[in-house]
């Protein structure tokens, strides 16, 4: 509990970036990373946070893959590097926006729990254009979103969007977006 209450009281603190109060449920964890490719090689993560998406991917990943994190906030990063020792795990401290400087090689599996609200409609069209281009055909891109607002651009951007409503409250959406 005392891990709980120190991390919604960092996401309260960065409320402009983080767009939370709290960090995601377990039920978003595990719902988040349900469509990981399990063989796949290259990960990304968009939004660490302090990790604890990441730590379910880590733990799905198979042992010779890599993930690559981003996460804007500075302390964040310092955070989960001290927390998560994994040398699977690479940390950036920029914005998604600039994944191509990053990462090169196909990525199988993209998750995200960013918050696109707070987002214009160029630096949304920017990150999505970008993780569909480097996303191999057939694999997912998952995002948590708070409302269903969202689902006709996200429809739009991929080949294909299903949304999963989850039990929370409040309750929060998962988009599962596929390339083909
Ligand atoms: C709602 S929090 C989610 C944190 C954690 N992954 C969780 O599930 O609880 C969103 C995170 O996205 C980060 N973020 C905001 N804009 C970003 C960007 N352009 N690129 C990467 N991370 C960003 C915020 O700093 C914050 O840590």
């Amino acid at each position: 509990m005392k891990g709980k209450l120190a991390s919604a009281l960092q996401y309260t603190k960065h409320f402009v970036t983080t767009g939370a109060i709290s960090e995601t449920s377990r039920e978003v964890e595990i719902e988040i990373c349900n469509r990981l490719d399990l063989k796949g090689k290259v990960f990304v993560e968009f939004g660490m946070g302090l990790g604890n998406i990441t730590k379910e991917i880590l733990d799905r990943m198979p042992a010779d893959a890599k993930l690559y994190s981003f996460e804007v906030n500075e302390d964040f990063c310092d955070k989960v590097k001290e927390e998560i020792k994994d040398k699977r795990l690479i940390i950036i401290n920029d914005g998604a926006e600039n994944i191509s400087k990053y990462v090169s090689e196909e990525v199988d599996s993209m998750v995200s729990s960013m918050p696109f609200t707070f987002f214009s409609k160029e630096k949304t069209d920017l990150i999505l254009g970008a993780s569909k281009e480097i996303l191999k055909s057939g694999g997912h891109f998952s995002q948590i979103l708070y409302s269903k607002i969202h689902f006709k651009k996200f429809s739009a951007a991929w080949d294909d969007c299903e949304m999963i409503k989850t039990n929370n409250f409040p309750a929060g959406f998962i988009y599962h977006c596929s390339k083909h």
